[in-house]
Protein backbone atom coordinates (compact mmCIF):
# COMPACT_ATOMS: atom_id res chain seq x y z
CA UNK A 1 0.00 0.00 0.00
CA UNK A 2 1.34 3.56 -0.86
CA UNK A 3 2.52 4.80 2.20
CA UNK A 4 0.81 8.49 3.59
CA UNK A 5 2.37 11.88 3.06
CA UNK A 6 2.97 14.39 5.94
CA UNK A 7 3.72 17.73 6.08
CA UNK A 8 4.32 19.32 8.94
CA UNK A 9 4.38 23.64 8.38
CA UNK A 10 7.30 24.14 11.36
CA UNK A 11 9.71 22.61 12.76
CA UNK A 12 8.20 20.66 15.77
CA UNK A 13 10.27 18.73 18.62
CA UNK A 14 11.71 16.21 17.44
CA UNK A 15 9.40 13.30 18.82
CA UNK A 16 6.30 13.99 17.73
CA UNK A 17 8.00 14.10 13.83
CA UNK A 18 9.86 10.73 14.96
CA UNK A 19 6.34 9.25 15.25
CA UNK A 20 5.04 10.38 12.15
CA UNK A 21 8.17 9.28 10.60
CA UNK A 22 7.17 5.74 11.80
CA UNK A 23 3.78 5.48 9.70
CA UNK A 24 4.47 8.20 6.80
CA UNK A 25 6.69 10.40 4.29
CA UNK A 26 7.05 13.15 6.71
CA UNK A 27 8.09 16.49 5.28
CA UNK A 28 8.85 19.57 7.36
CA UNK A 29 9.01 22.66 6.38
CA UNK A 30 12.92 23.86 6.70
CA UNK A 31 12.61 27.09 7.30
CA UNK A 32 11.85 28.55 10.82
CA UNK A 33 9.35 30.81 10.46
CA UNK A 34 5.41 31.23 9.04
CA UNK A 35 5.07 29.60 6.12
CA UNK A 36 3.97 31.94 3.12
CA UNK A 37 0.10 30.81 2.21
CA UNK A 38 0.89 30.50 -1.29
CA UNK A 39 3.77 28.41 -1.09
CA UNK A 40 1.97 26.33 2.19
CA UNK A 41 -1.01 25.64 -0.59
CA UNK A 42 1.17 24.65 -3.39
CA UNK A 43 3.06 22.10 -0.46
CA UNK A 44 0.38 20.38 0.57
CA UNK A 45 -1.47 19.32 -2.99
CA UNK A 46 -0.69 15.49 -2.78
CA UNK A 47 -0.72 14.95 1.50
CA UNK A 48 -2.95 13.39 3.49
CA UNK A 49 -2.15 14.73 6.52
CA UNK A 50 -0.98 18.21 7.82
CA UNK A 51 0.53 19.38 11.60
CA UNK A 52 -0.12 23.37 11.28
CA UNK A 53 0.38 25.91 13.79
CA UNK A 54 -1.54 28.52 15.33
CA UNK A 55 -0.40 31.02 12.19
CA UNK A 56 -1.84 28.97 10.16
CA UNK A 57 -5.13 29.49 8.79
CA UNK A 58 -7.08 26.30 7.92
CA UNK A 59 -10.24 26.56 6.16
CA UNK A 60 -11.94 25.91 2.85
CA UNK A 61 -9.13 27.49 0.75
CA UNK A 62 -6.47 25.14 2.60
CA UNK A 63 -8.78 22.46 2.43
CA UNK A 64 -9.43 23.11 -1.03
CA UNK A 65 -5.51 23.07 -1.99
CA UNK A 66 -5.38 19.49 -0.37
CA UNK A 67 -7.70 17.30 -2.34
CA UNK A 68 -6.66 13.82 -0.67
CA UNK A 69 -6.33 15.20 2.94
CA UNK A 70 -7.70 12.62 5.36
CA UNK A 71 -7.20 14.97 8.46
CA UNK A 72 -5.40 18.38 10.03
CA UNK A 73 -3.93 18.61 13.58
CA UNK A 74 -3.20 21.72 15.09
CA UNK A 75 -0.17 21.95 17.43
CA UNK A 76 -1.52 24.57 19.68
CA UNK A 77 -4.99 24.32 22.15
CA UNK A 78 -6.56 26.92 20.45
CA UNK A 79 -7.98 26.75 17.12
CA UNK A 80 -9.12 30.36 16.50
CA UNK A 81 -7.38 29.41 13.26
CA UNK A 82 -9.50 26.29 12.00
CA UNK A 83 -12.60 26.64 10.86
CA UNK A 84 -13.85 23.61 12.22
CA UNK A 85 -17.62 24.41 10.76
CA UNK A 86 -16.09 23.97 7.10
CA UNK A 87 -13.73 20.74 8.30
CA UNK A 88 -17.07 19.26 9.75
CA UNK A 89 -19.30 19.83 6.61
CA UNK A 90 -16.62 17.96 4.23
CA UNK A 91 -16.19 15.14 7.08
CA UNK A 92 -12.31 15.74 8.09
CA UNK A 93 -11.31 16.04 11.18
CA UNK A 94 -9.40 18.13 13.12
CA UNK A 95 -7.90 18.53 16.39
CA UNK A 96 -5.85 20.36 18.93
CA UNK A 97 -3.47 19.86 22.02
CA UNK A 98 -5.47 20.34 24.83
CA UNK A 99 -4.57 19.50 28.69
CA UNK A 100 -0.59 18.98 28.00
CA UNK A 101 -0.09 22.68 28.22
CA UNK A 102 -2.21 23.52 31.07
CA UNK A 103 0.12 24.08 33.78
CA UNK A 104 2.55 26.00 31.96
CA UNK A 105 0.28 28.26 30.66
CA UNK A 106 -1.08 28.69 34.00
CA UNK A 107 2.52 29.59 35.57
CA UNK A 108 3.23 31.98 32.71
CA UNK A 109 0.37 33.81 33.84
CA UNK A 110 1.49 33.84 37.52
CA UNK A 111 5.15 34.64 36.48
CA UNK A 112 3.14 38.11 34.34
CA UNK A 113 1.06 38.45 37.26
CA UNK A 114 4.08 39.20 39.90
CA UNK A 115 6.58 40.57 37.25
CA UNK A 116 3.42 43.16 36.59
CA UNK A 117 2.42 43.63 40.42
CA UNK A 118 6.46 43.63 41.50
CA UNK A 119 7.47 45.98 38.57
CA UNK A 120 10.37 43.07 38.19
CA UNK A 121 11.15 44.16 34.53
CA UNK A 122 11.32 47.97 35.18
CA UNK A 123 13.37 47.47 37.90
CA UNK A 124 15.64 44.98 36.61
CA UNK A 125 15.83 47.49 33.68
CA UNK A 126 17.45 50.02 36.35
CA UNK A 127 19.91 47.25 37.83
CA UNK A 128 21.10 46.04 34.59
CA UNK A 129 22.02 49.70 33.09
CA UNK A 130 23.79 50.81 36.46
CA UNK A 131 21.03 53.62 37.27
CA UNK A 132 20.73 51.84 40.71
CA UNK A 133 22.11 54.44 43.87
CA UNK A 134 21.26 52.12 46.79
CA UNK A 135 17.91 51.49 48.96
CA UNK A 136 15.02 53.65 49.05
CA UNK A 137 11.84 53.84 50.55
CA UNK A 138 9.56 54.79 48.10
CA UNK A 139 11.08 52.96 45.30
CA UNK A 140 9.15 50.40 42.66
CA UNK A 141 6.50 50.23 44.86
CA UNK A 142 3.84 48.00 43.25
CA UNK A 143 0.93 46.06 43.60
CA UNK A 144 -0.28 43.30 46.79
CA UNK A 145 -1.31 39.78 45.44
CA UNK A 146 -1.67 38.08 48.49
CA UNK A 147 -5.19 38.62 50.12
CA UNK A 148 -6.57 40.52 47.01
CA UNK A 149 -9.52 39.41 44.27
CA UNK A 150 -8.54 37.67 41.60
CA UNK A 151 -10.75 37.31 38.58
CA UNK A 152 -10.43 34.71 36.28
CA UNK A 153 -11.85 35.38 32.76
CA UNK A 154 -12.69 31.57 31.13
CA UNK A 155 -12.58 29.09 33.97
CA UNK A 156 -11.87 26.41 31.41
CA UNK A 157 -9.03 23.51 32.20
CA UNK A 158 -5.98 26.23 32.35
CA UNK A 159 -8.03 29.31 33.84
CA UNK A 160 -8.80 26.76 36.31
CA UNK A 161 -5.45 25.57 37.04
CA UNK A 162 -4.19 29.50 37.59
CA UNK A 163 -6.62 29.69 39.90
CA UNK A 164 -5.96 26.61 42.03
CA UNK A 165 -1.93 27.23 41.77
CA UNK A 166 -2.89 30.72 43.97
CA UNK A 167 -3.92 28.94 46.48
CA UNK A 168 -1.21 30.08 48.71
CA UNK A 169 -1.96 34.02 47.96
CA UNK A 170 -4.98 33.61 49.90
CA UNK A 171 -6.86 34.99 47.31
CA UNK A 172 -11.04 35.56 46.80
CA UNK A 173 -11.56 34.25 43.57
CA UNK A 174 -14.65 35.54 40.72
CA UNK A 175 -15.01 33.71 37.91
CA UNK A 176 -16.81 34.40 34.42
CA UNK A 177 -18.59 31.70 32.18
CA UNK A 178 -19.94 32.40 29.03
CA UNK A 179 -22.03 29.14 28.84
CA UNK A 180 -22.96 30.09 32.69
CA UNK A 181 -21.69 26.49 33.73
CA UNK A 182 -20.65 26.57 37.55
CA UNK A 183 -17.32 25.25 38.00
CA UNK A 184 -17.62 22.57 41.12
CA UNK A 185 -13.65 22.40 41.57
CA UNK A 186 -13.49 26.25 41.94
CA UNK A 187 -16.31 26.37 43.99
CA UNK A 188 -15.24 23.96 46.45
CA UNK A 189 -11.61 23.93 46.89
CA UNK A 190 -11.38 27.77 46.94
CA UNK A 191 -14.81 28.85 47.30
CA UNK A 192 -15.02 30.88 44.25
CA UNK A 193 -18.30 33.16 42.59
CA UNK A 194 -19.50 33.02 39.61
CA UNK A 195 -20.17 36.61 38.66
CA UNK A 196 -21.16 38.65 35.42
CA UNK A 197 -18.58 40.66 33.84
CA UNK A 198 -19.17 44.25 35.06
CA UNK A 199 -18.96 42.21 38.80
CA UNK A 200 -15.48 41.00 38.02
CA UNK A 201 -14.65 44.05 36.23
CA UNK A 202 -15.44 46.00 39.09
CA UNK A 203 -14.34 43.72 42.15
CA UNK A 204 -11.06 42.49 40.62
CA UNK A 205 -7.24 43.58 41.57
CA UNK A 206 -6.23 40.99 39.13
CA UNK A 207 -7.87 39.54 35.83
CA UNK A 208 -6.57 36.89 34.15
CA UNK A 209 -7.56 36.22 30.58
CA UNK A 210 -8.41 32.61 29.75
CA UNK A 211 -10.99 32.46 27.51
CA UNK A 212 -11.00 31.08 23.72
CA UNK A 213 -11.30 33.91 20.91
CA UNK A 214 -14.88 34.03 19.49
CA UNK A 215 -16.80 36.32 17.67
CA UNK A 216 -18.21 37.23 21.60
CA UNK A 217 -14.97 37.28 23.41
CA UNK A 218 -13.14 39.52 20.40
CA UNK A 219 -11.92 43.01 22.14
CA UNK A 220 -14.03 42.03 25.26
CA UNK A 221 -11.66 44.34 26.83
CA UNK A 222 -11.89 48.04 25.44
CA UNK A 223 -12.18 51.28 26.56
CA UNK A 224 -15.31 50.74 28.27
CA UNK A 225 -14.01 47.80 30.38
CA UNK A 226 -10.83 48.96 31.17
CA UNK A 227 -13.12 52.17 32.41
CA UNK A 228 -14.93 49.58 34.81
CA UNK A 229 -11.58 48.22 36.45
CA UNK A 230 -10.08 49.69 39.44
CA UNK A 231 -7.23 51.97 39.13
CA UNK A 232 -5.00 49.83 40.95
CA UNK A 233 -5.81 46.29 39.38
CA UNK A 234 -3.74 44.60 36.35
CA UNK A 235 -4.68 42.79 33.57
CA UNK A 236 -2.94 39.56 32.33
CA UNK A 237 -3.53 37.94 29.20
CA UNK A 238 -2.09 34.17 28.21
CA UNK A 239 -4.84 33.67 25.97
CA UNK A 240 -5.32 34.86 22.66
CA UNK A 241 -4.38 38.50 21.63
CA UNK A 242 -7.84 40.02 20.30
CA UNK A 243 -9.53 39.60 22.89
CA UNK A 244 -7.66 42.53 24.32
CA UNK A 245 -8.39 45.67 22.19
CA UNK A 246 -4.65 46.38 22.26
CA UNK A 247 -4.99 50.24 21.40
CA UNK A 248 -7.75 50.80 23.91
CA UNK A 249 -5.14 48.74 26.52
CA UNK A 250 -2.30 51.28 25.60
CA UNK A 251 -4.29 54.24 26.08
CA UNK A 252 -5.53 53.35 29.79
CA UNK A 253 -2.43 52.07 30.69
CA UNK A 254 -1.01 55.64 29.76
CA UNK A 255 -3.65 57.13 31.66
CA UNK A 256 -3.36 55.19 34.53
CA UNK A 257 -7.36 53.92 34.15
CA UNK A 258 -5.80 50.25 35.64
CA UNK A 259 -2.15 49.87 37.07
CA UNK A 260 -0.42 46.93 34.77
CA UNK A 261 -0.61 44.41 32.38
CA UNK A 262 1.10 41.41 31.47
CA UNK A 263 0.93 40.00 28.29
CA UNK A 264 1.91 37.52 26.41
CA UNK A 265 -0.24 37.14 23.44
CA UNK A 266 -0.84 40.19 20.67
CA UNK A 267 -3.89 41.26 18.90
CA UNK A 268 -1.77 41.61 15.86
CA UNK A 269 1.32 39.19 16.56
CA UNK A 270 4.48 39.62 16.29
CA UNK A 271 3.62 42.92 15.84
CA UNK A 272 2.73 44.97 19.13
CA UNK A 273 -0.36 48.36 19.04
CA UNK A 274 2.00 52.01 19.16
CA UNK A 275 3.02 53.19 22.08
CA UNK A 276 3.26 49.70 24.21
CA UNK A 277 6.17 48.31 24.05
CA UNK A 278 7.43 52.31 25.58
CA UNK A 279 4.77 51.20 28.94
CA UNK A 280 6.97 50.84 31.86
CA UNK A 281 3.48 49.57 33.62
CA UNK A 282 3.28 46.83 31.13
CA UNK A 283 5.36 43.23 30.76
CA UNK A 284 5.72 41.78 27.37
CA UNK A 285 6.35 37.95 26.47
CA UNK A 286 6.66 36.52 23.19
CA UNK A 287 3.51 33.55 23.13
CA UNK A 288 5.50 31.42 25.57
CA UNK A 289 3.04 30.39 27.64
CA UNK A 290 3.24 27.01 26.43
CA UNK A 291 7.39 26.90 26.45
CA UNK A 292 8.40 24.60 28.41
CA UNK A 293 10.04 21.33 27.45
CA UNK A 294 7.73 19.05 28.71
CA UNK A 295 4.80 20.78 27.61
CA UNK A 296 6.67 21.70 24.31
CA UNK A 297 7.71 17.76 23.53
CA UNK A 298 3.81 16.26 24.86
CA UNK A 299 2.33 19.04 22.25
CA UNK A 300 4.29 17.22 19.42
CA UNK A 301 3.66 13.41 20.21
CA UNK A 302 -0.13 14.51 20.88
CA UNK A 303 -0.37 16.14 17.38
CA UNK A 304 1.15 12.76 16.28
CA UNK A 305 -1.23 10.62 17.82
CA UNK A 306 -4.18 12.42 16.53
CA UNK A 307 -2.64 12.68 13.12
CA UNK A 308 -1.50 8.52 12.91
CA UNK A 309 -5.43 8.02 13.96
CA UNK A 310 -6.96 10.34 11.30
CA UNK A 311 -4.92 8.73 9.18
CA UNK A 312 -5.92 5.27 10.06
CA UNK A 313 -10.06 6.14 9.99
CA UNK A 314 -9.63 6.34 13.73
CA UNK A 315 -10.83 8.86 16.29
CA UNK A 316 -8.34 11.09 17.53
CA UNK A 317 -8.29 11.77 21.21
CA UNK A 318 -8.69 15.27 21.50
CA UNK A 319 -11.11 15.91 18.07
CA UNK A 320 -12.58 19.53 17.73
CA UNK A 321 -15.30 17.64 15.74
CA UNK A 322 -16.27 14.30 16.85
CA UNK A 323 -19.61 14.10 15.35
CA UNK A 324 -17.78 12.90 11.96
CA UNK A 325 -17.28 9.60 13.57
CA UNK A 326 -21.02 9.05 14.63
C1 LIG B 1 -1.87 27.36 22.18
O1 LIG B 1 -1.57 26.17 22.33
O2 LIG B 1 -2.98 27.72 21.79
C2 LIG B 1 -0.82 28.39 22.52
O3 LIG B 1 -1.19 29.65 22.17
C3 LIG B 1 0.53 28.02 21.96
O4 LIG B 1 0.96 26.91 22.62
Amino acid sequence: MERHRIFITRQIPEEGIEMLRRVADVEVNPVDAPMDRAELLARIADCHGVVGLLTDRIDAEFFDAAPVLKGYANYAVGFDNIDVAEATRRGLPVSNTPGVLTNATAECAWALLFAAARRVVESDGVMRSGQWTGWGPLQFIGGDVSGKTLGIVGAGRIGTAMALMGRGFNMKVLYTSSSGRRNAVLESELNARLVDFDTLLAESDFISIHTPLTPATRHLFDAASFSRMKPTAYIVNTARGPVIKEDDLVAALKAGTIAGAGLDVYENEPSMAPGLAELDNVVVLPHVGSATRSSRTDMATLAARNLIAMLEGRRPETCLNPEIYD
